[in-house]
């Protein structure tokens, strides 16, 4: 987390840097700043709080600087305070940094720089870096900085500048990501594309490693053995537009209409002559036929996709399948066999800890199976395989376009699968390719319930609890739903299986505790309504999301009820998360909550 900027050129370094903070605040809006060169000297502009402050106090005083570095910050060492904010300058005013990742020794260094008479003015692990770097300074940056990656443990993208070369940049990079923005007489570094699309779209991403010596009109990188890297410039595919509102009041808004598209495009590349088709991807059906094992890792939203995946692989291709969460995994020495597949989910394809798992079961032989949304992302280079979801960029921190694509590519690989395997009759997947083709439209018909459900989300908002429950693939997509309300609006909530309600948590349940019922599952419908009676006459208020024609009003054991058209039942997850991502946000709305960018969140977890 954290965005990084920073521009060299013949403009206003000010606007362009913060223009670029505004598009990289996604990832962080603890506190902002920025550093800039301006004859010889190095000024710094930084404060708490979100980047129109910052903007404000930056105003027009610095319009003459050409060549700076900016910073949004999610607070790791240290409160989110001014002392706190990035850039940061070494003692002796030489070097001034920003930071995405966390030095982990920074203890260790602080006590060795501090006996070494250094004085620190923040709590950051990254001031330690900026006085490591100044007090290891000869006079040339890039060995400078190398020597100081030897030292460095943990994980970092820095954006430099030394005062006695104020119109070069430096950017170094290691387990954070870094890219370079390729202009005409102008140059950038960014943390991601969004923040230089306004400018160019050519980019470089920078690898494991490397330090790159930014100028106006050139850019040279090394590697760690100060080899010189010559990187081929890649183009941003996708508009500026795509990562503007549109219209739109917020960025979740505008992603959850995309999401008929996003499907669409996951979907129907994939889908030739009635048969599933990875193989232009690299997953051929060779390699697929060996596969004789699944272990789905990921964080988050990323993970409860991969919940509704288990489900549909273990029942439509008979492969065992496991789920755990990355930051679990990687610490827990998991038993991965050859011809196991390591399956890794990730949106932004920079999570830390996905990415240090994908590394883990390389290490270990499994093949990885990375389905990533960020092309270009270190996730997406590392895996033996990607897999992409096309939804396009995703800027509210809760995802839900982006969700559903992971959702859809389960659905895509649990028929593939099948189809490799020979666990279904020809006819059955043919009925599920043909069902599959048609969620996009399905989609779109339930979106208009973002008009009609604010009365509902009225009655949500007022509580301070709630529950979803569920069965099977409906308890898969509880979590999700449950996880989108609580993390836009603040208001506690947890996903049961329906059926172990009854085991501890119903003694929550009292009366008006709004409880949403998910009940899409013909098998096991019977056994939900005994469940959502066993609230319900505990004076729960129920929201029961169901099939059409299936709840029955003279049993009135729902308050309100959301019925969903037909569709396949094992497709049910990709209706219902659009339906609870609608609720969360008017409930969330309605609350006045800031509901792209919600409180202590950022969306790509770069740190463990
Ligand atoms: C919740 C959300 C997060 C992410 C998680 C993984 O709305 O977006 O839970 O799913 O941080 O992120 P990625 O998919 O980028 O690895």
């Amino acid at each position: 987390m954290c965005g990084i900027v920073g521009y060299i050129g013949n403009n206003r370094a000010d606007e362009i840097l913060i223009e670029g903070l505004r598009k990289l605040e996604y990832r962080g809006y603890d506190s902002s700043g920025i550093a800039l060169a301006d004859a010889g000297k190095v000024k710094c502009i930084k404060t708490k709080g979100r980047i129109d402050v910052l903007a404000e106090k930056v105003g027009d005083g610095y319009a003459d600087a050409v060549c700076g570095i900016g910073h949004t910050r999610w607070a790791t060492h240290g409160e989110p305070s001014d002392r706190n904010s990035h850039p940061h300058t070494s003692c002796d005013g030489k070097v001034t940094l920003v930071h995405n990742g966390i030095i982990e020794n920074y203890i260790k260094l602080k006590r060795e720089l501090t006996e070494k008479g250094i004085t620190f003015k923040s709590e950051t692990d990254t001031e330690c870096a900026v006085n490591l770097i100044a007090a290891l300074y000869d006079g040339n940056p890039k060995d400078t900085l190398l020597r100081a990656m030897e030292m460095l443990t943990g994980s970092y993208a820095f954006a430099v500048i030394f005062s006695d070369h104020p119109y070069t940049l430096y950017a170094v990079k290691k387990d954070s990501p870094l890219i370079l923005g390729v202009g005409e007489g102008e140059n950038f570094i960014a943390s991601d594309i969004p923040a230089i699309l306004k400018w160019t779209r050519r980019y470089i991403v920078l690898n494991e490693g490397e330090i790159a010596e930014v100028k106006r009109d050139s850019i040279h990188i090394v590697d760690r053995h100060r080899n010189p890297i010559n990187r081929e410039i890649e183009h941003v595919e996708w508009n500026v537009g795509d990562a503007e509102k549109s219209g739109f009041p917020h960025f979740m808004l505008k992603e959850i209409f995309e999401q008929p598209s996003a499907l669409k495009a996951t979907i129907s590349p994939r889908i030739n002559n009635g048969k599933v088709n990875f193989s232009d991807e690299g997953l051929t059906a060779e390699i697929a036929e060996r596969i004789e094992t699944i272990h789905i890792v990921a964080c988050g939203s990323a993970l409860h996709t991969g919940i509704i995946g288990k489900t549909l692989i273990e029942r439509l291709a008979g492969i065992p399948v496991d789920y755990e969460i990355a930051s679990e995994f990687r610490y827990r020495d998991p038993i991965i066999k050859k011809n196991e597949l390591v399956l890794l989910i990730s949106q932004s394809g920079e999570t830390a800890d996905t990415l240090a798992a994908l590394r883990l079961a390389k290490e270990r032989g499994a093949l990885t199976v990375a389905i990533v949304n960020v092309v270009g992302s270190s996730i997406a280079r590392e895996a033996d395989i990607s897999l992409f979801t096309h939804a396009g960029p995703e800027i509210a921190v809760a995802t839900t376009k982006a969700y559903s694509a992971q959702v859809a590519m389960m659905e895509l690989l649990a028929i593939y699968f099948a189809q490799i395997k020979r666990t279904l009759p020809p006819e059955r997947i043919a009925q599920l390719l043909n069902d599959l083709t048609s969620l996009p439209s399905q989609v779109e018909n339930i979106l208009p319930l973002y008009e009609t459900s604010r009365e509902l989300a009225e009655h949500i908002s007022a509580n301070a609890h709630v529950f979803f429950i569920g069965r099977g693939l409906d308890y898969c997509v509880a979590h999700e739903g449950s996880l989108k309300l609580k993390e836009i609006s603040y208001i506690h909530s947890e996903a049961y299986a329906a059926g172990e309600l009854k085991h501890g948590t119903i003694s929550l349940v009292s009366t008006g505790t709004p409880v949403i019922a998910i009940a899409t599952q013909r098998d096991v419908f019977d056994k939900m309504v005994s469940n959502i009676k066993e609230v319900k006459c505990r004076g729960a208020f129920v929201l029961l999301i169901t099939r059409k024609g299936w709840y029955d009003e003279s049993d009135s054991y729902a308050d309100q009820v959301i019925e969903l058209p037909e569709a396949e039942s094992l497709f049910m997850p990709s209706l219902v998360a659009v339906i609870c991502q609608i609720l969360a946000y008017n409930t969330a709305d309605i609350m006045g909550c800031d509901i792209d960018k919600p409180r202590n969140l950022a969306k790509s977890v770069t740190v463990e």
